[in-house]
């Protein structure tokens, strides 16, 4: 399935919340995968970002399914917290809801993208155009992987130096 069919999928409903209802059925799908299926964090609501982020929460059949948060820090965007709830996943949610926040990230001024990656999901965000700089580093026991995604030519002077600060790649 390429892009352009996923994101004509009507099955699937992608927004910005702010509600605190809404960011605490996202904070259940955090607390679903993060805390009780991956034991990444024994807490996944007290990320001091979340206040200053943009959170989108994903529907499927209007069921809430899964989430992801994009943080403007000046020129850079920071995307974090993509989840899909465990019996979900395989319909294109995640795609989708990567789309839509590379979107956002763009209009909101991004010249790339940053995300802590955990490695069996290195192939997706490749696909999505995230490409590995540094090496693979631990955190809770998951490795990871620090993945960039260049949004604007001048983007790729400000990758440039910050992959100096990696020792280059
Ligand atoms: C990673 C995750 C968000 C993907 O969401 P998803 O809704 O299952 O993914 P999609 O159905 O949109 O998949 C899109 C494509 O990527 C592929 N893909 C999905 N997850 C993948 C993974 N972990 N590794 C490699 N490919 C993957 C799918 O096979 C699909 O390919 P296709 O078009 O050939 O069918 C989901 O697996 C998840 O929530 N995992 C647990 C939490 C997690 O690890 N989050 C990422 C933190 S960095």
């Amino acid at each position: 399935m390429n892009a352009l069919q996923r994101s004509d999928t009507p099955r699937i409903d992608v927004r910005e919340v702010h509600s605190p209802e809404e960011l605490e059925i996202i904070f259940q799908i955090r607390d679903e995968v993060f805390v009780r299926e991956q034991a990444l964090t024994p807490n996944a609501r007290n990320d001091p970002d979340d206040k200053r982020s943009i959170h989108y929460l994903a529907d499927f059949d209007g069921e809430p399914a899964g989430t992801g948060r994009v943080t403007m820090l000046g020129n850079e965007a920071q995307i974090a917290w993509v989840a899909v709830r465990k019996s979900r996943r395989g319909e294109g949610i995640g795609w989708r809801i990567m789309e839509v926040m590379i979107e956002r990230s763009e209009e909101e001024g991004g010249e790339y993208i940053i995300l802590n990656a955990q490695t069996h999901a290195l192939r997706f965000y490749e696909r999505l155009g995230f490409y590995s700089v540094g090496s693979v580093f631990t955190m809770a026991n998951i490795p990871h992987q620090v993945m960039i995604h260049q949004l604007t030519p001048g983007g790729g002077e400000t990758i440039r130096r910050y992959l100096e600060s990696f020792g280059g790649r």
